[in-house]
């Protein structure tokens, strides 16, 4: 470490594994403060990016008030850390590896991207990008296709995150032969070694990943930050769904807002419900209505006619049909 506010130069083990050099981070090239000299955090120019992203996060995502938390705290870790290097202190890259546990569409996907950019603001990883696997991806048919599958993905990841989607599947206990041991121990070494910046996201529904990670003790070790996802209330969704729609240049009238809620309360209770994923789908299938109805009407449309989506528009989901026909009536799914 031989300048203050970069990482570590590393060395690339093969010429493949890291074919782009480091870009340098910001804050590079300042001669080292004195034990005397002050450093303002606030005038950390990645601090003001660091800032926007987590700005857009607050703004963007509803809720994840935990997730959000965590995020800001890794962030201030790595401020400190580039503080600390101004003045020459030395510290071992903080370990960055992460699990993110939680049910179905509750933003672990989506926080993991903006985890990427804000490591990456931070000269963390070298590129803000997300490399998303799960078992498949990483365990070979055969015996010795394994190490050489995992280590490609991981190729392709460094520099960034490695997201393992569905983590707890890379190991099945009950089969002695399994290959996702050596995916395991792989990933380890790298994790160790802390060459190429990567960092490795395992994510999964809880109680499963906290077997996983039982049933893993190295792994669990390197693994220091956990964040848990929860499942939305009925308001969040509501609140998601508008933002959706907002994004799209679309728009609840009144009726659509107050059928929307009504949806989201049956639409919880259903089968192979997935939080924000199942709103974003219902969001969907009612502008596919949405379209149809002015499709149909054949009248000359208005700017408002474009972006409202109507009661019918919503009321239109099976959902609403399946309560009416009972349970057997339908059921499952965002229509
Ligand atoms: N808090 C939120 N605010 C707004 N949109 C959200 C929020 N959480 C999730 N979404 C949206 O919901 C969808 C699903 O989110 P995401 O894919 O991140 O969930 P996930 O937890 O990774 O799901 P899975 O466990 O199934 O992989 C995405 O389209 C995302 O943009
Ligand atoms: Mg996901």
């Amino acid at each position: 470490m031989e300048r203050p506010g970069r990482p570590a130069p590393v060395a690339p083990r093969a010429a493949a594994d890291a074919p782009h050099p480091d870009p340098a981070p910001p804050g590079g090239t300042e001669p080292l403060l004195g034990d005397d000299d002050t450093v303002d955090i606030a005038g950390d120019e990645a601090q003001a990016r660091v800032s926007a992203t987590l700005d857009r996060l607050d703004a963007e995502l509803v809720g994840l008030a935990n997730a959000k938390r965590r995020v800001r705290e890794i962030a201030s870790l790595l401020l400190v850390d580039r503080a600390r290097r101004r003045f020459g202190l030395e510290t071992s890259r903080p370990t960055l590896h992460m699990s993110f546990t939680g049910p179905p569409g509750t933003g672990k996907t989506t926080v993991g991207l903006r985890m990427a950019e804000i490591l990456h603001d931070l000269g963390y990883i070298r590129k803000p990008t997300v490399h998303v696997v799960t078992r498949d991806d990483l365990v070979g048919q055969f015996i010795g296709h394994t190490a050489p599958r995992t280590k490609e993905a991981i190729a392709r990841a460094a520099g960034g995150i490695l997201f393992i989607d569905e983590a707890y599947y890379l190991v099945r206990p009950e089969n002695e032969r399994d290959y996702g041991q050596e995916v395991i121990e792989v990933l380890l070494q790298e994790m160790e070694s802390g060459r190429d910046s990567l960092v490795v996201v395992f994510a999964g529904y809880a109680d499963r990943m906290a077997t996983f990670f039982a049933a893993n003790p190295g792994l669990s070790s390197r693994v220091p930050h956990h964040i848990t996802f929860e499942e939305y209330t009925a308001e969040e969704l509501g609140q998601i769904a508008e933002l959706m729609l907002a994004e799209e240049r679309f728009r609840f009238d009144d009726a659509a807002r107050a059928a929307f809620a009504e949806y989201i309360e049956k639409r919880m209770t259903q089968p192979r419900f997935s939080n924000a994923r199942s709103i974003r789908n219902a969001i969907e299938r009612s502008r596919l209505r949405q379209a149809r109805r002015l499709v149909e009407e054949g009248r000359p449309l208005t700017k408002h006619d474009l972006m409202t989506i109507t009661e019918e528009d919503v009321r239109g989901s099976s959902v609403f049909a399946a309560a009416v026909a009972g349970p057997a009536g339908g059921g499952a799914g965002d229509g």
